[in-house]
């Protein structure tokens, strides 16, 4: 068996909603403390409902693939239901990472919720601050 699923080797491959976006109604950039990389979501959002969304990745294959799944599993949604999506989730979807490459997949999850905090912080959307911490104790410890 190969280290890698066939999902990621295809998102990493022909990774889905690349590039940068002009006019985002929120975006994220978090980094990776571990190994550096970088990763950047643009959102655009009408009604509290992502209708479009790009990713920008300087970072490994696992983490391309990662923005690549997410990017898809949060298009069309509203904003409460992407907040929920986990590095976990992210992960099932594309069939596993390896156990050393988990942590690549976080970079997805922060992302999204930093896209989202921006947009809310831009349109003076009142929130809780603890839906926006860290939520993967094993990348935060
Ligand atoms: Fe840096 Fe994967 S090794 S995000």
């Amino acid at each position: 068996m190969s280290l890698y699923s066939e999902k990621v080797m295809d998102h990493f491959r022909n990774p889905r909603n690349v590039g940068s976006m002009e006019n985002a109604d929120g975006v994220g950039e978090v980094g990776n403390a571990k190994c550096g990389d970088i990763m950047k979501i643009y959102l655009k959002i009408d009604d509290d409902v992502v209708t479009d969304v790009k990713f920008e990745t300087f970072g490994c294959g696992s983490a391309i693939a990662s923005s690549s799944m997410a990017t898809e599993m949060i298009k069309g949604k509203p904003l409460d239901e992407i907040l929920t999506v986990t590095n976990k989730a992210v992960t099932e979807a594309l069939d596993g990472l390896p156990a050393h490459k988990l942590h690549c997949s976080v970079l997805a999850e922060e992302a999204i919720r930093a896209a989202v905090k921006d947009y809310y912080d831009k349109n003076g959307v009142a929130y809780d601050a603890a839906q926006f911490s860290a939520s993967c104790a094993a990348c935060h410890a």
